[in-house]
């Protein structure tokens, strides 16, 4: 087991649906340190940075517009495997084919409206929490 960092994002629906408190339980609950956190609203020219790795996606112009909707949550998450654990949490993209008791099937509408980001590798982590947390 190894001690990682990674960077989590409940996204402006998650906001909206008031379940910032729910997706901090799971985390918490599931042995992940907050080792950081921060409400914000992103910027276009931030989004877009963000997920520049998508651009020229036919979901990419839709993404950008729907993260800046609205105040997003940014966490640092610290932990075992936390990589991994979070993406366990959050379950699949798409919340139809997420598992039962993962975030994104109990709580997301849809491929887009998904709740919750999180880094995908050990390696993005470290570029995705330094565009959040530079002082982290
Ligand atoms: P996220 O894990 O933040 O990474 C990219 C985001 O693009 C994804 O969650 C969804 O919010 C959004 N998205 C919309 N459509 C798709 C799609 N077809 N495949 C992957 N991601 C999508």
């Amino acid at each position: 087991m190894s001690q990682e960092r990674t960077l989590s994002i409940i996204k402006p629906d998650g906001v909206q649906k008031n379940v910032i408190g729910e997706c901090l339980r799971r985390f918490e609950q599931a042995g992940l340190k907050i080792a950081g956190v921060r409400m914000l609203q992103l910027s276009k020219n931030q989004a877009e940075e963000f997920y520049a790795v998508h651009r020229g996606r036919p979901f990419y112009e839709s993404l950008v517009t729907y993260m800046t909707s609205g105040p997003v949550v940014a966490s640092v998450l610290v932990g075992d495997n936390a990589v991994l654990k979070n993406r366990e949490i959050m379950g699949a993209t798409d919340p139809k084919k997420a598992a039962p008791g993962t975030i994104r099937r109990d709580l997301a509408d849809s491929i887009e409206a998904n709740v919750v980001h999180g880094s995908d590798s050990v390696e993005n982590a470290k570029i995705e929490i330094r565009f959040f947390f530079p002082e982290l």
